[in-house]
């Protein structure tokens, strides 16, 4: 269903790799509610993903650009200004990469240098858009960006290793940036904290299947899927949430707020 919720608004969406991405999902939405957008990732996963498909099913160009990259960045901006034909009124951060989770360090074995990659690719990333959107005064009054998160950057999950740190920096971008983006020119940051979802980059976590099983025995409304997230984030690229800026917002079927359930307690056989 359309609300029309989007009409006469541009954006970049960062992030769609292939049909299970929580970008791709937004993509679709952001679309149908009346949007014009261009869709970025890097040089390697345009090769090797599907986002062609995306791009001709939402009438969108794409632009590639490695989010760590400030160069890529600023071309990206520009170019989607030129294109859209205009200043912007929303971005989706959805971008995330473990070089350690991948390679399945152990947490107390981590390499530094994959360290810095995590930081610089999943959290850092977001100053670097924020900032040269900033110089550029790429984005309108009232933009709306949005930065996917996970709860691991308040309470531990053994196997999201570093990227629990990446995520608590987000979070903490997303305040720090907001303040200042929003005092300066009315544009709202925050960050949706979302369910596990069986996307290329979560099913990377590891023991991810028995864990998504968890929480949905956790959350009182089981799992957020990522079509759910995607309606949450049209809602804030939307007119109806003006005035949320620098919150993290929970998005998970209640899991944050739930200290067990009675159907975790009758796995145990309680
Ligand atoms: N899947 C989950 O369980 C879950 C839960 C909470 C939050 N999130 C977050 O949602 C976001 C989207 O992830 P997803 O689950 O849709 O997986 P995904 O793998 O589909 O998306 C991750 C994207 O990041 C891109 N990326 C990686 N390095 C990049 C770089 N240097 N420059 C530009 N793009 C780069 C990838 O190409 C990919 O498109 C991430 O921030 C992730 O941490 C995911």
């Amino acid at each position: 269903m359309s609300y029309n919720l989007l009409k006469g608004k541009r954006g970049i969406i960062f992030g769609a790799l292939d049909e299970k991405s929580i970008a791709w999902k937004v993509a679709q939405q952001a679309h149908q509610e009346g949007a014009q957008f261009t869709l970025t990732n890097t040089a390697l996963a345009l090769r090797m993903g599907t986002i062609n498909q995306l791009a001709e099913e939402c009438n969108a160009k794409i632009i590639a650009a490695d989010v760590t990259v400030m160069e890529d960045l600023e071309n990206l901006f520009k170019e989607s200004q030129e294109i859209l034909g205009g200043k912007l009124d929303f971005i989706l951060h959805s971008v995330g990469m473990s070089p350690n989770v991948r390679k399945k360090r152990p947490y107390t074995d981590l390499n530094y240098e994959f360290y810095q990659k995590t930081l610089d690719i999943s959290a850092m990333s977001l100053h670097k858009v924020l900032q040269t959107a900033m110089k550029q005064d790429a984005l309108n009054e009232w933009a709306s960006v949005v930065a996917l998160t996970y709860i691991a950057a308040q309470r531990t999950f053994p196997d999201y290793s570093d990227m629990a740190e990446a995520k608590a920096m987000l979070e903490s971008i997303v305040r720090s940036f907001g303040y200042h983006y929003g005092s300066a020119k009315k544009v709202r940051v925050n960050s949706i904290s979302q369910s596990p979802t069986a996307t290329t980059a979560g099913s990377g976590v590891g023991g991810f299947d028995s864990f998504i099983d968890y929480a949905e025995r956790m959350s009182p409304l089981g799992n957020a899927s990522a079509e759910e997230c995607a309606s949450y984030t049209i809602a804030l690229f939307s007119d109806l949430t003006k005035k949320v800026t620098m919150q993290n917002l929970f998005h998970d079927g209640g899991f944050s707020s739930t200290g067990v359930s009675t159907l975790v307690m009758e796995k145990f056989g309680i």
